[in-house]
């Protein structure tokens, strides 16, 4: 299990420490897929940086704990996490051309991710990526543009988003991982590429039963594959359970005002529903009254108070004072 208890993670900047991620707790176990949402800016993107090992310079983890199994990460050392990126735990990064080489084929680059891990002969590798490719939906047609030869000569600038990104699903997955971060993988798509990534990615968990961390700020498309939900907002969880329940009967005013902002044909005429204002700077935020307080249509004086979190029902959680 995968398992994140009370993750506090701060920014250093002009000499001031902000707080990007306050008290996050979350845990994902194999089979299950946990979905991060909520408006950009509110850190999802730091805590798939806090579970990878990869904060740098000015973040560092200043309170909580990131246990998988029985090991706490946020002990490890930079060669421990190295052992264990791309085997127990691997990432797909929001931007694949920022994250693929632009100077190294794509056949290089999937070798890479296996000689991190294991000593092949050259055949073995080659079959290896042969076979990821062929994993991530490229065929091994003759004459046809895309087959798997083709596509392992090629640069990431030589190929499609959606190419780009089976690759690095194809890359994310080579030595089988048993979590996955997903960081939006499909924004950058179209509808139809979106979703074939999306089933790609159910049928290679299907396959070999990983944990998914799927984050995207598109509530529909967590509702469509994640098993839980956690929704953010300005670097809390504000509302964390099953899908279902959530989707069904949302809690927190945020997440009500988040799922009523999905179009719906049902109700074409009526405007969007938008959520005003912006979600607050780093320096505006203040830990003593409730984060969403300037957002919130059901704001009382209590909100004025520091916010606690209430557990509703089995493992339903809500930090919103219209519950106490
Ligand atoms: N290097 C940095 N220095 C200072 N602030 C940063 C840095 N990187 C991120 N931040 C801030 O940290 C907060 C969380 O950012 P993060 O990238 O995790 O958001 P996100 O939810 O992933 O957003 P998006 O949906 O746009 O990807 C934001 O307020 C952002 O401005
Ligand atoms: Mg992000």
């Amino acid at each position: 299990m995968l398992n994140v208890t009370n993750l506090t993670v701060e920014i250093r900047e002009n000499k001031q420490s902000y707080e990007v991620l306050s008290d996050i707790s979350l845990s994902v176990e194999k089979n299950q897929t946990l979905g991060l949402v909520g408006e950009s800016g509110c850190g999802k993107s730091m805590i798939a940086s806090s579970i990878m090992g990869l904060l740098r310079k000015n973040k560092r983890i200043t309170a909580g704990s990131i246990y998988l199994d029985d090991t706490d990460l946020t002990k490890y050392s930079e060669k421990e996490y190295e052992q264990i990126r791309g085997t127990k735990l691997s990432m797909i990064f929001q931007d694949s051309m920022a994250s693929l080489n632009p100077l190294i084929k794509i056949g290089k680059q999937i070798e890479e991710a296996y000689k991190i891990h294991y000593k092949l002969t050259k055949s073995e590798l080659k079959n290896k990526v042969n076979n990821s490719l062929a994993d991530v939906g490229f065929k091994n047609t003759p004459n046809t543009i895309n087959n798997i030869d083709n596509i392992i000569n090629k640069y990431p600038h030589n190929l499609s988003g959606g190419q780009r990104q089976r690759v690095m699903i194809a890359i994310a997955i080579a030595c089988n991982p048993q979590y996955l971060i997903a960081d939006e993988p499909t924004t950058a798509l179209d509808v139809t590429t979106q979703n074939k990534i999306l089933n790609l990615i159910k049928n290679i968990q299907e396959k070999n039963n990983m944990g998914i961390i799927f984050i995207s700020h598109d509530i529909t498309v967590i509702n469509n594959l994640c098993t839980h939900i956690g929704v953010m907002y300005a670097g809390k969880i504000v509302e964390y359970g099953k899908t279902y329940d959530i989707i069904k009967d949302p809690k927190h005013p945020y997440t009500k005002a988040l799922i009523q902002s999905i179009p719906n044909t049902d109700n074409k005429n009526k405007p969007l529903t938008a959520i005003d204002g912006f979600v607050p700077a780093l320096n505006e935020r203040k830990n003593s009254e409730c984060i969403f307080y300037d957002r919130c249509k059901d704001r009382t004086d209590k909100c004025k108070a520091e916010i606690k979190d209430v557990q509703i029902d089995n493992n339903r959680k809500v930090s919103c004072t219209l519950y106490y």
